[in-house]
């Protein structure tokens, strides 16, 4: 003997059946969508690696002011991000470009600038002083070094990467 309240009708089995393949198609048809639209915002932002600033021999033991730019993705917004670096050799002939931006509360550093404090990355919004290598000096506002700019040397010409904490290094 058959129960007929367990069986499934002809119309609810049809129901089901449509009901299953039409939702597995349209999660076929909107997943690529969502993908779409979501992806940039899920990758974040991104910037250019290494872009060229100057050629290698160029670099002397006085630091130069350079300007560069980056392209910059953040989301689907693109844009161009502008950088300066201070780039100069050291006395052990190390290649040393440093961010402008001081790290007490973001205003920009000039070199030699101040004729009280020769030789010396001065901070005119509260006096904050570093010396050449960018390390802050004692009794004055920055509490870490001036930010360096990874770079790299190809084929004679220097290219910068991203400006670093040397915070402890
Ligand atoms: S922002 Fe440079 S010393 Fe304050």
């Amino acid at each position: 003997m058959t129960d007929k309240k367990n069986q499934v009708s002809r119309r609810q089995f049809l129901n089901y059946t449509l009901t299953g393949v039409g939702g597995f198609m349209g999660a076929a048809m909107i997943a690529p969508m969502v993908g779409f639209a979501v992806d940039p915002l899920l990758k974040g932002e991104k910037e250019t690696d290494f872009v060229y600033v100057m050629d290698v021999d160029e670099i002397t033991n006085e630091p130069q002011r350079k300007t560069f730019s980056t392209d910059q993705v953040d989301g689907w917004y693109e844009s161009q991000a502008e950088h300066t670096a201070w780039i100069f050799r050291t006395e052990e002939d190390e290649i040393l470009a440093l961010s402008p931006v001081c790290t007490h509360l973001g205003c920009v550093v000039d070199w030699n600038s101040n004729e009280e404090y020769p030789d010396q990355f001065y901070c005119p919004c509260h006096d904050g002083r570093y010396n050449k290598l960018g390390e802050n000096l004692p009794n004055t506002p920055p509490t870490e070094p001036l930010h360096a700019y990874e770079y790299r040397i190809e084929d004679g010409k220097l290219l910068l990467g991203k400006a670093k904490s040397r915070k402890g290094a």
